[in-house]
């Protein structure tokens, strides 16, 4: 008998956590670049597409599944999915549900740990009298290595630490800590959005009458919610449509399955997990496009937006606009904004944590705090590379590798456990069972047949992504016998590191030559490290699955 016998305390608390889990930095850094990126208002077709058809029906899988897999005393994604594959495969599947977490949360408790320091810093008043290029200095200086003491960037590891600390210290309270965070954070995070949405979009083309002659909100506006259908048949629009659902969900991830083994075998999931989902849909879309892109186009104009797009705007603008609405709101404006990124954050890296934790309870016995601590030092151990080595790249390789290729896989494995090897009938009574809401009863095709299918396309597509996105010219060419160009975009380019290695052969300069060869030194001894986490999970599962409780 396994010993994690926690429960959800509250309905609400369960939703706040699970929307918490899904509400992250994804929402309100990665969706306005995935948007502008995308092509503005035709990026929205493919994105609710993906939605209906993968987000919310993966949604329910990873709930029922999760809630089965904790009637047997399972509450992280190995044994869950044993649970119902009944076979041993299919634990070794679910290993990616812990490593996933442990290697996103280590370069996102990073990201997670700025939001922290940078709100701090917009109520000491640091960004008052920086200009533009002030604000991206502070950034650039704030990572970089020659200022600090040693070399070190000090008050970024510092900073990332106390993160680390924090988390550590609420998941050794159990749910009861991840629900009351949830309850704090959640409804803050809406009011700040609110309060910020309203004020960015409220600036409408009133800056172009001051020094900001490009400035107008409504162009943002424009860009992200008009429609330009002659775009929308290209792949990878779709491609980065399905990666944001993946992402901003945290479907593919295994904290799903985690959250939900706490459910009662009764309790509803339709219902809670639509509205969760909806939730994360409605901060995304509505707050999400109503922050960064008004107002960074209210006063630089949406051609400066469109060329400058990423997520340090957040960091390396965002402070500089705010200061154009004075010393106090300005600095009630950054605190609010670093604040709703910091709980954006929090809610998602605790859910990252709590699989780790529950796995190493059930299979180990271990206590709450053992485990929350070894999940603290676990990610500070891989994410002092994302910090130390944060220029040579380390940190997007972490990202490609666990935050993007393993989600879809996962995804894959696990809906295909549930539709065809566990049956499409089976889970349709799973998901149904106590269910407060009515789900169409066409998505239990959806599930069987086009979830799997859409995945599968989207995993290809990753895999063999053509020279330039350019799937027509690519097929046109592979017909004609003149093979297939790879992008170095593709899943098989960026295994073979092609991007850099053509641009080794191409360095002249000795410089050149020492820094991409740094890269490529980096990039390896990142993949060493994801290796070494995935197969030392692979062995504790493997020691787990020895033992006679495991034998089912
Ligand atoms: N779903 C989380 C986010 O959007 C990971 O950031």
């Amino acid at each position: 008998m396994r010993s994690n016998d926690q429960v959800w305390g509250s309905r609400i608390g369960l939703i706040l956590a699970m929307a918490g889990n899904s509400v992250g930095l994804g929402n309100f850094l990665r969706f306005p670049v995935q948007a502008v990126q995308n092509g503005g208002g035709v990026f929205i077709i493919p994105y609710l597409t993906c939605f209906l058809l993968m987000g919310l029906p993966l949604l329910w899988v990873e709930w029922s599944m999760g809630r089965f897999g904790g009637q047997y005393g399972a509450h992280a994604s190995p044994f869950i999915l044993q649970s119902i594959g009944k076979r041993r495969f299919w634990a070794y599947m679910g290993v990616f549900g812990i490593f996933t977490n442990i290697a996103v949360a280590a370069y996102y408790c990073y990201i997670e740990s700025w939001t922290l320091s940078y709100a701090i810093h917009s109520l000491r008043g640091t960004f008052i009298h920086l200009d533009q290029k002030g604000v991206v200095a502070f950034f650039n200086q704030y990572l970089e290595f020659n200022t600090n003491f040693f070399g070190i960037p000090g008050e970024a590891i510092v900073l990332f630490v106390i993160c680390l600390a924090l988390n550590g210290f609420i998941l050794s309270k159990g749910l009861r800590g991840v629900e009351m965070v949830a309850k704090i954070g959640m409804p803050l995070l809406i009011v700040f959005g609110i309060v910020l949405a309203t004020k960015s979009v409220s600036i409408g083309t009133g800056a172009a009458s001051t020094s900001f002659p490009e400035g107008n909100a409504w162009d943002g506006l424009n860009f992200l919610w008009t429609p330009e259908y002659d775009t929308l048949w290209r792949p990878k629009i779709w491609l980065a449509a399905a990666g944001q659902i993946f992402f901003t969900l945290s479907v593919g991830m295994g904290t799903i399955h985690c959250y939900a083994s706490y459910l009662k075998s009764r309790e509803d999931i339709a219902l809670n997990a639509s509205t969760a989902g909806f939730t994360n849909e409605f901060i995304e879309i509505i707050l999400g496009s109503l922050i960064v892109v008004p107002l960074a186009a209210g006063y630089l104009g949406m051609d400066w937006v469109k060329e400058n797009i990423s997520f340090g705007v957040a960091f390396q603008t965002m402070p500089f606009l705010f200061h154009q609405w004075g010393v106090v709101l300005g600095s009630a404006a950054g605190v609010l904004w670093f604040g709703l990124l910091f709980f954006a954050g929090i809610t998602s890296s605790l859910a990252m944590g709590t699989p780790w934790v529950s796995f190493m309870q059930d299979e180990f016995q271990w206590s709450q705090s053992k485990g929350a601590l070894s999940f603290a030092l676990l990610t500070l151990l891989l994410g002092l590379p994302c910090v130390l080595f944060y220029r040579y790249g380390v940190f997007d390789e972490f990202d490609y590798w666990a935050g993007t290729v393993s989600l879809v896989v996962f995804a894959l494995a696990e809906v295909i456990l549930f539709a065809w090897v566990w049956g499409m009938d089976k889970g349709w009574s799973e998901i149904n069972k106590g269910a407060e809401l009515r789900i169409p009863s066409g998505y239990k095709l959806i599930i069987k047949y086009v979830t799997p299918s859409l995945l599968l396309v989207v995993f290809i597509g990753a895999l063999i992504t053509p020279v330039d996105n350019n799937w027509i010219a690519a097929i046109n060419s592979f017909l004609n016998g003149g093979g297939w160009a790879l992008d170095h975009s593709s899943i098989i380019s960026k295994l073979f590191q092609s991007a850099l290695q053509e641009q080794l052969l191409l360095a002249t300069e000795p410089q050149e030559i020492q820094w991409i060869s740094k890269q490529l030194l980096y990039s390896n001894l990142s993949r060493f490290l994801l290796l070494g986490l995935f197969l030392m999970i692979s062995w504790l599962v493997y020691k787990a699955s020895k033992l006679p409780k495991n034998e089912y």
